[in-house]
C-alpha cells in the first residue's frame, strides 16, 4: 500500500516539508532526476530507503545540463506518469519546479568543479557537468537531506557529485546506486526511447564490448589492444562516434594504462542520434 505523497514547486516548501521529517527522527534520503523514469530512477529510491526511513525525488529537466545542438526540447516529460511511479516505489515527497522558480530572471551563481569535468564526457559536452554540479548543489541545499542517491550509470557526474558535495560542505552524503540493465544488458536510461528497434538491437553491442575488455583485461591481456578491439567492434555495430573508451581510476578519473583497484572501464558512443554511455567495474 503505497503511503502518502505530496507535490511541491517552491524550494522553500522542500527545505520545509524535510526539516518537518527530520524534526520527527526521520532520516531523508533524495533522489534527483530529469523525469521519464524508468525501473533504474526506481531502484534509486529503493536504495535510498536503504539509507532512510523518508525517500524525497525531484524532477527538473535542468536546461543548464544541455549544449545548444542537445535534446532539451525533445527530451520525455511525463509529470503525472512518473509521480505514480515514485509513489508506488515509496516516495513520499516529490519536488517539482518550473525553470522560472530554480532559476529566475538575475539568476548568476554557478557550480564549477575542477578537474574531473574536463575529460571523458566532459569534453564532448562543454559546459554539462557545470549544469550538473549547480543544480545538484542547489537541489541538496534546499532540501539538506542527509543522504542523496545517484545512479553508478553515469559514473562521472557520481564523481563530479561526491567531490562538489564534499567540497561544499553540503552535509549530504553522497551514495552511489548500480546500474539497471535490461534482460538482454543494455543499461536502463531514459534516452533509450529515442533508438529504433534496429539501433536498439545493435546497441547491445556498448555493453558487451566492455564486458569483453574487462574479460580480457581480468584475463591479462594488454590495455592498448583490448580497447581497440572495442572500438572495432562498436564501429562494425553500427555506432557512428565513438567519444571514449578508456580504462580509468574510479575517483579521479584520470587514465590507468592496467587493471588495477578500482579500475573501471568507461565508454560512450553514438547510434544513430542517441548517445550512450556506459561502465563497468574492472
Ligand atoms: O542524472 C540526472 O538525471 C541529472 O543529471 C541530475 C543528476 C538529476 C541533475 O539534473
Amino acid at each position: 500500500m503505497p503511503s502518502a505523497f505530496s507535490i511541491v514547486r517552491e524550494p522553500a516548501q522542500l527545505t520545509a516539508a524535510i526539516a518537518d521529517w527530520q524534526r520527527q527522527g526521520h532520516r531523508v534520503a533524495l533522489v534527483p532526476t530529469m523525469g521519464a523514469l524508468h525501473a533504474g530512477h526506481l531502484a534509486l529510491v529503493t536504495e535510498g530507503l536503504k539509507h532512510a526511513d523518508k525517500v524525497a525525488a525531484s524532477i527538473f529537466v535542468n536546461p543548464k545540463q544541455f549544449g545548444p545542438l542537445e535534446d532539451l526540447d525533445r527530451y520525455p516529460r511525463d509529470e503525472a506518469g512518473d509521480a505514480a511511479k515514485l509513489r508506488e516505489a515509496g516516495c513520499e515527497l516529490l519536488y517539482a519546479p518550473s525553470v522560472a522558480t530554480m532559476y529566475p530572471p538575475g539568476f548568476a551563481s554557478y557550480v564549477k568543479v575542477a578537474g574531473l569535468p574536463d575529460r571523458l564526457c566532459g569534453a564532448v559536452r562543454p559546459g554539462h557537468f557545470d549544469g550538473v554540479a549547480t543544480v545538484v548543489s542547489k537541489l541538496l541545499a534546499a532540501s539538506r537531506a542527509d543522504v542523496g542517491v545517484f545512479g553508478e550509470k553515469d559514473w562521472q557526474q557520481l564523481a563530479i557529485i561526491r567531490r562538489m558535495a564534499a567540497d561544499l560542505d553540503l552535509g549530504t552524503r553522497i551514495i552511489g546506486a548500480g546500474i539497471v540493465r535490461d534482460q538482454d544488458g543494455l543499461a536502463l536510461s531514459s534516452r533509450n526511447m529515442y533508438l529504433n528497434p534496429d539501433e536498439r538491437g545493435r546497441a547491445l553491442a556498448l555493453p558487451q564490448s566492455l564486458i569483453a575488455a574487462r574479460d580480457a583485461l581480468r584475463g591479462g591481456a594488454a590495455l592498448a589492444p583490448t580497447l581497440a578491439a572495442a572500438y572495432l567492434a562498436l564501429a562494425q555495430a553500427g555506432f557512428l562516434r565513438v567519444d571514449y573508451i578508456e580504462l580509468v581510476d574510479e575517483e579521479t578519473l584520470t587514465p590507468l594504462d592496467r587493471p588495477e583497484p578500482g579500475a573501471r572501464l568507461m565508454a560512450a558512443a553514438v547510434m544513430g542520434t542517441t548517445r550512450l554511455i556506459d561502465n563497468f567495474a574492472v
